[in-house]
């Protein structure tokens, strides 16, 4: 049983027992853990004009005033800041360093879609982003330095925050507990715990953050496609209508009838439901979508690539990309970039070679040459920047 990180948990166990449910301090997560990244590199991708980054300043005592700025950064920005009191954040790191990817494994038991990506966080002492909570699953990884986590036991839904902040700091916490972190020391909370991490010297964490879909976002996304497809065309119907007394009232049996008619939608919508999840949750974030299309080539077809693998070339799934799959009784379907695609019921068992694998050799390729769907839907994908040739 694979056991999580290094607890006397098995992955499992930790889903069951608090995944989504309650916080957990794993004490040497990674053991011996050393930053592949330096304050000095992180500062470096700030600065950078794709990049997503900010940088959150504590201005007064009284945890009110605090001053945020937006990427990217500049020298300038650098040159005013006071030796404490500071945070610099930067977003999608794991993308923008692809040779981190690697601290992504150990997440794996948990679906691929589910997460959004690893924020790296700089902070000297006393640097803070302040209390807050976060609509996200998230693994805080104590990086370098030290950082004294709070955090409440009890998951808030309706906070008051600090107005007038692009920030959401609440304007109220009490604590329930207090841990200091050393590299290599993790923390998972589920969504909408109360947390305040501070810097107590030189500091970086790594936030693993995992997202969900809303309720509006996922009927959003399947009003969209049921329109696509045309369906979802039956109209409200009242064949049980009684003498209407008020003529202009909307009357408790019309919105029963409304009800009953948006969950039948909803189940006549089942057999896209698979398409619309894996669409949605590949689409590519606009602020990454210039960078994730700047690999997308010509390709002449099949004979190219094999020609390619024999040069020596190996082809690299772009990290800026996200890709899903999933399977019905008639074709296998590959996710990318919000778009959907298909293979026959042979290529199927490629559909994880093609979304999942860090790297595709020719031997890899071999085995997908025996499906001719699933080939031609990899040169396609190459196309379209999925996957890039790099030197073996
Ligand atoms: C931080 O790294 O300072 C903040 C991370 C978080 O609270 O999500
Ligand atoms: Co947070």
């Amino acid at each position: 049983m694979a056991s999580f990180f290094n607890t006397e948990l098995s992955q499992q166990q930790f889903l069951d027992q608090y995944w989504q449910k309650k916080p957990l301090l794993i004490r040497q997560a990674f053991t011996d853990f050393v930053s592949p990244i330096s304050p000095e590199e992180l500062a470096g991708l700030a600065c950078e004009e794709e990049i997503e980054s900010r940088l959150i300043e504590e201005q007064g005592q009284d945890g009110k005033s605090w001053q945020v700025t937006c990427g990217p950064l500049s020298d300038d920005d650098f040159a005013r800041l006071p030796e404490t009191h500071w945070t610099m954040l930067v977003q999608d790191v794991d993308k923008h360093l692809p040779e981190l990817q690697s601290l992504l494994e150990p997440f794996r038991f948990i679906p691929d879609w589910r997460r959004d990506d690893l924020m790296i966080s700089y902070a000297p002492e006393f640097g803070t982003v302040g209390p807050h909570t976060d609509g996200y699953d998230v693994f805080l990884l104590q990086a370098m330095g030290e950082r004294r986590w709070k955090i409440g036991e009890q998951p808030i839904r309706e906070a008051k925050l600090v107005d007038g902040l692009g920030l959401q700091i609440l304007a109220e916490f009490t604590p329930d507990q207090t841990w200091d972190l050393q590299p290599g020391d993790m923390l998972y909370l589920p969504p909408h715990f109360a947390h305040h991490g501070v810097a107590l010297n030189d500091c970086m964490t790594f936030s693993f953050g995992f997202r969900a879909p809303t309720q509006v976002e996922m009927l959003d996304a399947v009003v969209n496609n049921l329109l696509e497809q045309q369906l979802g065309k039956a109209e409200y119907s009242d064949p049980d209508l009684l003498i209407n007394k008020q003529s202009s009232e909307v009357d408790a049996q019309s919105v029963a009838r409304l009800k009953q008619m948006l969950h039948q939608a909803i189940d006549d919508a089942e057999p896209i439901l698979a398409r619309v999840l894996g669409k949605i949750v590949t689409e590519t974030k606009p602020s990454l979508a210039a960078l994730a299309t700047e690999a997308a080539i010509e390709l002449e077809g099949i004979d190219e690539v094999t020609t390619l693998f024999e040069q020596g070339e190996i082809l690299q799934r772009n990290p800026y990309f996200r890709f899903a799959w999933s399977v019905d009784a008639t074709s296998g379907q590959l996710y990318m970039a919000g778009e959907v695609y298909e293979v026959d019921l042979q290529g199927v068992k490629y559909l994880s070679v093609l979304t999942e694998q860090a790297i595709l050799t020719s031997s890899d390729w071999q085995e997908v040459l025996n499906n001719q769907s699933s080939a031609l839907l990899l040169c396609q994908l190459i196309a379209e920047g999925g996957w890039f040739w790099s030197e073996d």
